[in-house]
C-alpha cells in the first residue's frame, strides 16, 4: 500500500468506529450501558459557577457553558479577544489567565459529559470552532426549526441566542422539553 492509500483506509476504519459508536451512543439519556458509565454523571454541560465569567463574558450575551467546545477553542478564542466577533472584548492579562483557566478545566475534552463527548465526535479532525451555534452536532439539533422562528424572530435574532428558547439553559439543562420559542411556545417534535 503507498502512503496515501493507507492513509485513506485508516481515515475510513475510524469512520466506521465513528459510526458504529454513534448508533451505541443513541439519544437516550436516561439509559446508559455500563462501558459508557464514564458519562453517566449527567447528560447535560455543567452549569456556568464562576462569578468572573459570569461578569465579563454574559455581558454581551448567554453564558456559554464551557462544556460545549473543545479547550483548544476557548484558548483560541482567549487569545484573540480584540478582535471577538468583530467586538473588542479584551481584557486584563491576570484576568484573562483565571478565565481562559477555567474554560479550559470545564472544556468538552477535560469535563467528560456525555453531551461534551457528542459535540467533540462532531468536530471535523484538527478543527478549533469558534461558534457553538454552528458545531455540526448543534446544526443537526436544530436543523427542524425554521429560520423565521431564530433569525426572523426579533426575540431570538440567533441561534447563538440559547436562553430564548431554552428556558433551562443557564442551569445547563437543554433538552426539548424545556424549549419554548418565543412567538410559537413549547416545541412538539
Ligand atoms: C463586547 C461584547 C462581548 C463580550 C464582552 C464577550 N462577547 Fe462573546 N460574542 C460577542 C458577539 C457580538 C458574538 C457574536 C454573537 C452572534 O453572532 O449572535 C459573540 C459570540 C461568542 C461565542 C460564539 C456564540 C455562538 O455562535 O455559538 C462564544 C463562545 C463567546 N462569544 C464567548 C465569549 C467569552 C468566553 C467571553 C469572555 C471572555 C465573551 N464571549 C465576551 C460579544 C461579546
Ligand atoms: C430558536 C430557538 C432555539 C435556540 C436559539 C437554540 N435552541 Fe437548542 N433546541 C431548540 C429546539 C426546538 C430543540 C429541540 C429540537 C428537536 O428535538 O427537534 C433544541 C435542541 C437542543 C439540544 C438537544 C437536546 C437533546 O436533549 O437532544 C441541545 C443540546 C441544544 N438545543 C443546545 C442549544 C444551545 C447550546 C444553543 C445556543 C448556542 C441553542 N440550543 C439555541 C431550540 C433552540
Amino acid at each position: 500500500m503507498n502512503k496515501k492509500i493507507m492513509t485513506g483506509a485508516i481515515i475510513m476504519a475510524s469512520t466506521v468506529v465513528l459510526s458504529v459508536s454513534g448508533i451505541a451512543f443513541a439519544d437516550r439519556d436516561e439509559y446508559h450501558t455500563d462501558s459508557y458509565s464514564m458519562y453517566k454523571r449527567s447528560s447535560t454541560v455543567t452549569a456556568v459557577n464562576n462569578k468572573l465569567y459570569t461578569t465579563e463574558c454574559a455581558a454581551c450575551h448567554f453564558a456559554y457553558q464551557p462544556g460545549w467546545l473543545p479547550a483548544r477553542s476557548w484558548k483560541k478564542m482567549m487569545q484573540n479577544l480584540d478582535d471577538h466577533f468583530g467586538e473588542n472584548a479584551e481584557l486584563d492579562q491576570k484576568t484573562n489567565d483565571l478565565l481562559t483557566q477555567y474554560l479550559v478545566a470545564e472544556s468538552a475534552d477535560v469535563k467528560p459529559h456525555r453531551k461534551s463527548h457528542k459535540v467533540l465526535r462532531s468536530i471535523r479532525a484538527g478543527a478549533t470552532p469558534q461558534r457553538i451555534s454552528t458545531l455540526p452536532y448543534m446544526l443537526r439539533k436544530h436543523d427542524e426549526i425554521p429560520a423565521r422562528l431564530i433569525t426572523g424572530n426579533a426575540k431570538v435574532g440567533s441561534a447563538a441566542n440559547c436562553i430564548a428558547c431554552h428556558t433551562g439553559a443557564s442551569e445547563g439543562q437543554f433538552n426539548e422539553h424545556g424549549v419554548k420559542i418565543p412567538g410559537y411556545g413549547p416545541w412538539e417534535d
